[in-house]
C-alpha cells in the first residue's frame, strides 16, 4: 500500500493548465492502481488553502465540484472561470503524498482598459511628438498593430506593433484615423483613434494682382491651411466682409485626402465689374489665438499695360 503511494509520487503530474475566462476547467487527480481502500484526497490552493476533502467542498461551492469518473479520479472541476482562479493546485492524498500539482493560468480575450488607452479622438498640435496608446489586457498577452486609414474606406497596416504609435515631430499631413488592433488565441478586438493636428492659420493668394476689365468675371483665389480654423473670409477694401450675393459667389471648397485646406474663391460675377470694384480684397482666416490675412488687388487691365510700359522703359 506504502509502495503503491510512493509509486504515485513518482509520477506525480506537475503541469501548468490555461483555462478560458468564463469557461470550465478540470484539473486531473489520479492515483495509481492499485488505490489503496479507504484513500481520500483533498484539493489544496495556494491562495485559499483547503478547498475539498474527497467529494466534499469546503471553499467556492458555486464553481468548485470533485469529479469522479473513475474510483482512483478526484478531479477538481472549476466552472465559470474568473481570473482569480489563476492558482496553483495541489491534490494530496490524506496520507500526505502530493499526486498533482496543477497550475492554472486563466486566459482571456483581449480588452481595451479605456481609462489607460487614449480617447476616440487625439488633439495634437504641429511638431510635438505624437504619442497614441492602446492599452489591453488579455492572456496570452495580445499582439497590438497599428493601421491608418489615408481616408479611404479600407485601413493600411503601419507595421507599427506595441502599445504605443508614436509620431514624432509630427507633420499636420498626420491627421488621419488610425486603428490599433489587439489580438490573442482567444480573439481580437479593434478600436479607432480620430488625430487631429492643430496648426495657426496659413493664407496664400494664388496671384496678388488679378485683371480684369469691365464686364468680365474676375476670381480671386485664396487658400487657407490651419486647424482648427474659426473663420476663413474675404474681405473688400473698405473691410466689408463679403458673403455670397448677387455680385459675389464665395466658394468654399475643402481639400480632401484629409490635408487639412481650404479653396476660398470670391468670384466677382460678370458683366457688374464697376469702377468701384478694383482695389483691393482680402483673405482671412482665424483660429481662436490669431487672425492671417493676404491681399489681392484686382485692377484694370489698362494699369497693367501701363505698369508693363513703366517696366519695358
Ligand atoms: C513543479 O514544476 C515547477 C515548474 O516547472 C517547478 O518549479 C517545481 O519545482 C515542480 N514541483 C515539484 C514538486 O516537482
Ligand atoms: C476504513 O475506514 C473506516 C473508518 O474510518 C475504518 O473503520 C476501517 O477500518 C478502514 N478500513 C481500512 C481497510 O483501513
Ligand atoms: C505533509 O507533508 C508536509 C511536507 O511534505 C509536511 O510539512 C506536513 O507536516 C505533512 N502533514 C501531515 C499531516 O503529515
Ligand atoms: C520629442 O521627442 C524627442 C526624442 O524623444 C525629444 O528630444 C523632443 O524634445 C520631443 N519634443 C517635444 C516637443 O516634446
Ligand atoms: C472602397 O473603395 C474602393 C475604391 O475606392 C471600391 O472599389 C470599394 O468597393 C470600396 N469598398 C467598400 C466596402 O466600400
Ligand atoms: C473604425 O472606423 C471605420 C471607418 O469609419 C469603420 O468602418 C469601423 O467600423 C470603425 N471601427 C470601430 C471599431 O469603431
Ligand atoms: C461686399 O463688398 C462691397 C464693396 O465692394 C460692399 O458694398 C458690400 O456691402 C459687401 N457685401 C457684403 C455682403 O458684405
Ligand atoms: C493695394 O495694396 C497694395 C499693397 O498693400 C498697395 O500698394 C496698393 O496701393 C493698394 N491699392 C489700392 C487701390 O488701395
Ligand atoms: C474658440 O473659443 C471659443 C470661446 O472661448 C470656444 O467656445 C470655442 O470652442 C473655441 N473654438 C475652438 C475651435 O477652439
Amino acid at each position: 500500500m506504502i509502495g503503491c503511494l510512493f509509486a504515485g509520487v513518482q509520477s506525480l503530474l506537475n503541469i501548468t493548465l490555461p483555462g478560458k475566462q468564463n469557461g470550465d476547467v478540470t484539473l486531473p487527480c489520479r492515483i495509481p492502481e492499485p488505490v489503496p481502500k479507504n484513500i481520500s484526497v483533498r484539493w489544496y490552493s495556494a491562495k485559499d488553502s483547503w478547498l475539498t476533502f474527497g467529494t466534499r467542498v469546503y471553499k467556492h461551492r458555486t464553481y468548485l465540484s470533485v469529479q469522479k469518473p473513475a474510483p482512483n479520479e478526484w478531479n477538481l472541476h472549476i466552472k465559470n472561470l474568473a481570473q482569480s482562479f489563476t492558482d496553483v493546485y495541489t491534490c494530496h492524498t490524506d496520507t500526505n503524498v502530493t499526486v498533482s500539482i496543477i497550475s492554472l493560468v486563466v486566459e482571456s480575450e483581449p480588452k481595451f482598459e479605456d481609462g489607460l488607452s487614449t480617447g476616440k479622438y487625439y488633439t495634437v498640435t504641429e511638431g510635438d511628438n505624437a504619442t497614441m496608446e492602446c492599452v489591453v489586457s488579455g492572456k496570452p498577452e495580445p499582439i497590438i498593430e497599428w493601421f491608418r486609414w489615408f481616408r479611404e474606406n479600407e485601413s493600411y497596416p503601419l507595421n507599427v506593433y506595441g502599445s504605443q504609435l508614436k509620431i514624432p515631430g509630427v507633420q499636420r499631413y498626420a491627421a488621419d484615423l488610425y486603428t490599433c488592433k489587439a489580438k490573442n488565441k482567444h480573439g481580437e478586438v479593434k478600436k479607432n483613434i480620430s488625430m487631429t493636428v492643430d496648426f495657426e492659420p496659413e493664407v496664400d493668394v494664388m496671384s496678388p494682382v488679378v485683371y480684369a476689365k469691365q464686364g468680365e468675371a474676375a476670381v480671386l483665389s485664396c487658400v487657407v491651411q490651419g486647424s482648427p480654423l474659426v473663420d476663413v473670409y474675404w474681405t473688400d477694401k473698405g473691410g466689408n466682409r463679403n458673403s455670397t450675393w448677387w455680385k459675389y459667389w464665395i466658394q468654399t471648397i475643402p481639400s480632401g485626402n484629409g490635408i487639412p485646406v481650404i479653396f476660398i474663391n470670391m468670384i466677382i460675377r460678370p458683366a457688374i465689374i464697376s469702377i468701384h470694384d478694383y482695389g483691393n480684397y482680402t483673405c482671412n482666416a482665424k483660429s481662436n489665438e490669431s487672425h492671417v490675412q493676404k491681399g489681392v488687388e484686382l485692377k484694370k487691365p489698362e494699369e497693367k499695360s501701363a505698369d508693363d510700359s513703366l517696366t519695358y522703359n
